[in-house]
């Protein structure tokens, strides 16, 4: 059968079909990989077909039962992904935004105890339902920006109870709303109260203890970890990597944010998924990175809300053709954004990438990073029907508006979340 014919009898069995539109598929070689005045057919939780709309599949289109969708030349691009958030935590961190105006630095906040510490205060506090509804809150902000697959890190409870705890209400986000959230286990995000000064017992307790009873549990198959002065050190990420590779789980790193740590060397032996962060990346850590598979993971607004100055070597990473994945890094200390189109702005203004750049680093460099890219982050036909529709006259209109929302329907798996 060839392509066309293929596509009508795909068309001809669609449950829903999306016409007259322009989409960004990220998969061709024009810039976003655009097709205009195009259609795009879906079977269940899947793309079927997707083409350019001529008379042939214009009259199909009109036969077929599926329910049709006049989009009047919008926009469609894959369902956004926000691949690094934090969004489960309890309390707020607002006193230390005004301290760190007065002049006190993020890590001096960190070594006073507060920092992530007041959060896993707040986090062991809460219930269970406070944590359900104030991450349903930023979820529901992130969904109604057109991201259909997010991340969700645990380490505001740095102990089993308050661990499991988080990880528990992501399971609950993953029933509860039509995205596709992907849960990972950041117990080594700092040292808690009751290991002070024993930081590689920690370290121990989480190889020997915590990570083999998440796994067993089943609710995260991905370890991340905080490489810094103010976390862990390069041996300790090191032997926690250890364990989780023997456990068959997949890591990723918080890696060279306040300092040079060499987290990204040691995170690409051990095949990361990815390393975020990355403002003090060394040349050794950008060649680690060009030999290996792992994404480059830039956090705008952290590097905003920090007021941080040093960049990340974005043209160096640009140059060795390492994909770079943009998140909100959502959290209550160092960046508390919930917008992933502030996002595609600020990766523009504040690290000069382009828009195509910055929408890439939402959709199939994020889906690279969460290692669902086999599913996720483009459009093409078996892929999730996982796609957003805006109202744009051009895709970097996406990158530069600035607290506007042109969103006017998401898709998830084939079943309409927003119109
Ligand atoms: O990604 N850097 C470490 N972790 C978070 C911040 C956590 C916090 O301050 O609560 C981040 O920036
Ligand atoms: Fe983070």
């Amino acid at each position: 059968m060839s392509t066309n014919s293929q596509s009508i009898e795909a068309i001809l069995q669609a449950d829903s079909i999306w016409f007259n539109a322009n989409i960004i598929t990220f998969a061709n070689d024009r810039p976003y990989g655009t097709l205009e005045n195009a259609y795009l057919a879906v079977k269940q939780n899947a793309i079927v077909a997707i083409g350019k709309l001529d008379s042939e599949t214009l009259s199909c289109i009109e036969q077929s039962n599926a329910q049709c969708t006049d989009l009047q030349q919008r926009w469609i691009s894959p369902g956004l992904i926000d691949c690094h958030t934090h969004i489960v935590y309890g309390g707020n961190r607002s006193a230390e935004f005004e301290q760190r105006l007065q002049g006190v630095s993020y890590e001096e906040i960190a070594k006073r105890g507060g920092g992530i510490l007041s959060t896993v205060n707040a986090t062991r506090a809460a219930t269970h339902e406070e944590l359900l509804e104030s991450a349903m809150k930023r979820a529901q902000d992130l969904l109604d920006q057109g991201v259909t697959t997010f991340e969700v890190k645990s380490g505001y409870g740095l102990d089993a109870a308050t661990e499991i705890k988080m990880l528990e209400v992501v399971k609950q986000l993953q029933h509860a709303l039509p995205a596709t959230i992907v849960p990972t286990f950041l117990g080594a995000h700092a040292v808690p109260p009751e290991y002070k000064g024993k930081a590689d017992e920690y370290i121990d307790y989480l190889c020997d203890v915590l990570l083999p009873d998440i796994k067993k549990r089943e609710l995260a198959d991905t370890v991340d970890a905080f490489c810094e002065t103010i976390g862990f050190s390069y041996e300790q990420v090191e032997k926690l990597f250890k364990s989780a590779q023997q456990l068959g789980m997949k890591v990723k790193l918080h890696a060279e944010q306040l300092s040079d740590q060499q987290g990204t060397q040691l995170a690409t032996r051990y095949s990361a998924l990815s390393v975020d962060h990355l403002e003090y990346l060394s040349n050794e850590g950008i060649n680690a990175l060009s030999n290996s598979e792992t994404v480059a993971v830039l956090l705008p607004a952290a590097f905003y809300f920090l007021r941080e100055t040093k960049l990340p070597p974005i043209q160096a990473l640009r140059e060795q053709q390492v994909p770079i994945a943009l998140a909100t890094d959502c959290n209550p200390g160092s960046s508390p954004c919930t917008s992933i189109l502030l996002i595609l702005n600020m990766a523009c203004t504040l690290f000069q990438m382009t828009p195509e750049e910055a929408l890439r680093g939402v959709t199939i460099n994020a889906a690279k990073a969460l290692g669902l890219l086999d599913q996720v982050g483009t459009i093409e036909v078996g892929k999730h029907a996982d796609f957003a529709v805006w109202d744009i006259q051009q895709p970097a209109d996406l990158s530069y508006a600035i607290g506007a929302n042109p969103c006017v329907g998401v898709v998830h798996q084939g079943k309409l979340v927003l119109d």
